[in-house]
């Protein structure tokens, strides 16, 4: 058996996103089918959109949600109908080689819906990150849905979903930071702020927002910035260094995905500090540096993949933060739309004037 509902899909390279009748399947072992009640709208879905992330099209849009489950197939015993949850796409398989070193969050083999999701011609879609969530129902596997408060608010921890934990993770879990430090944000969208908030939490003293927009700086402060830069008229590097003592700041998290603002992010960082990438880059995108910069400013550079997050630890206590007013999560939805909005969405994504657009169904 399987349901007709609508949802949100990318043809082909750069078209106009649609809204059609997507295909679910009823679920089968390991896998669940979830009632989505909102999806934010990332930035990795335009890339998606875009051909930037592959060419797997057409896609199925939306990956950052919260809804209830709603059925699940045989087996699953983690989840059951009438949860709320919050999607991840980091369902870990206990298995591989990082998640038996004890370090599952860099799981190699994350579980996905078996089966497919499919237009009504039978055409296989392709699921951002694995959910796709721009959609009334979908399918997921089971492990992907992860249990919260059920009263939180839907467009809120849905963002933990992606963008934001991302963001928190990327400053708390791969940037490690802490008490004290310095830090700086380059890119101040859901992913950027999501940094600012989860440096604050960390309990860093310095936070530096960075942003060529400055309505979003003027959030970023909401979320725990301290000083903010508009990227347009200075210098970042110098401004950076000037803030922190003419040092740097401990950690830098670049959350644009540009080769230009990593290279700021590289020298605005002090000697032995960090550098997280968190923004993500195209395939065409090169970066060039000096190999004796990278030996003799030591320190590390990492990456950061949905900020290095364990869904099943990070969600709920995330949502415990929210709901004791410790994480401002509802700050983050600059606006609720509907299903036939994601493409208005994406263009205000790029013109400024919204954080998150957050669908609700
Ligand atoms: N690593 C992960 O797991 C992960 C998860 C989610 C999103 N992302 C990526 O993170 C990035 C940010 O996502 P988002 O949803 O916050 O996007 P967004 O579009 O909402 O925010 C990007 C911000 O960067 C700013 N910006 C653009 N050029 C700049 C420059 N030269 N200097 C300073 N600021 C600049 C924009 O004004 C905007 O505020 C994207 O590349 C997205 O794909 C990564
Ligand atoms: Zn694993
Ligand atoms: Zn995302």
């Amino acid at each position: 058996m399987s349901q007709r509902v609508r949802g949100v899909i990318a043809r082909a390279k750069g078209a106009p996103v649609e809204v059609t009748t997507i295909v679910v399947p009823d679920p089968g072992p390991g896998e669940a089918v979830v009632k989505v009640q909102a999806c934010g709208v990332c930035h990795t879905d335009l890339h998606y959109r875009e051909g930037g992330i592959n060419d797997d099209f057409p896609f199925l849009l939306g990956h950052e949600a919260a809804g209830v489950v709603e059925s699940v197939g045989e087996g699953v015993t983690d989840v059951a109908p009438g949860d709320f949850v919050v999607l991840n796409w980091r369902a870990v398989c206990g298995n591989c080689r990082a998640c038996l070193r004890g370090k599952p969050w860099y799981c190699f083999a994350t579980h996905n819906a078996t089966q497919k999701m499919t237009l009504e011609d039978g055409t296989v879609l392709s699921p951002a990150l694995g959910i796709g969530a721009f959609v009334e129902k979908t399918l997921v596997a089971a492990g992907q849905c992860t249990k919260v408060d059920p009263a939180a608010r839907a467009a809120a921890v849905g963002l933990l979903g992606c963008g934001v934990m991302a963001g928190i993770g990327a400053a708390i879990n791969t940037g490690g930071v802490t008490r004290g430090d310095s830090v700086a944000v380059i890119g101040c969208g859901g992913v950027g702020d999501g940094a600012i908030a989860g440096s604050a939490l960390a309990g860093a003293t310095t936070i530096i927002a960075v942003d060529t927009d400055d309505q979003k700086l003027s959030w970023a402060r909401n979320f725990g910035a301290t000083h903010t830069l508009n990227a347009r008229n200075i210098d970042v590097v110098d401004a950076i260094r000037e803030l922190t003592g003419g040092n740097g700041a401990d950690v830098v998290i670049e959350a644009v995905g540009r080769p230009e603002t990593y290279k700021q992010g590289f020298y605005a960082r002090d000697l032995a500090g960090t550098l997280v990438l968190v923004g993500v880059p195209t395939p065409e995108m090169t970066i060039e540096l000096p190999l004796l910069d990278v030996f003799g400013r030591g320190g590390a550079l990492k990456s950061s993949w949905y900020g290095d997050c364990l869904p099943t630890r990070d969600f709920p206590m995330l949502t415990a933060l929210y709901r004791q007013g410790r994480l401002d999560l509802d700050a983050f939805v600059s606006e609720e739309i509907a299903l036939d909005q994601v493409e208005e969405a994406f263009a205000k994504m790029q013109t400024g004037g919204v954080l998150r657009s957050v669908v609700l169904f």
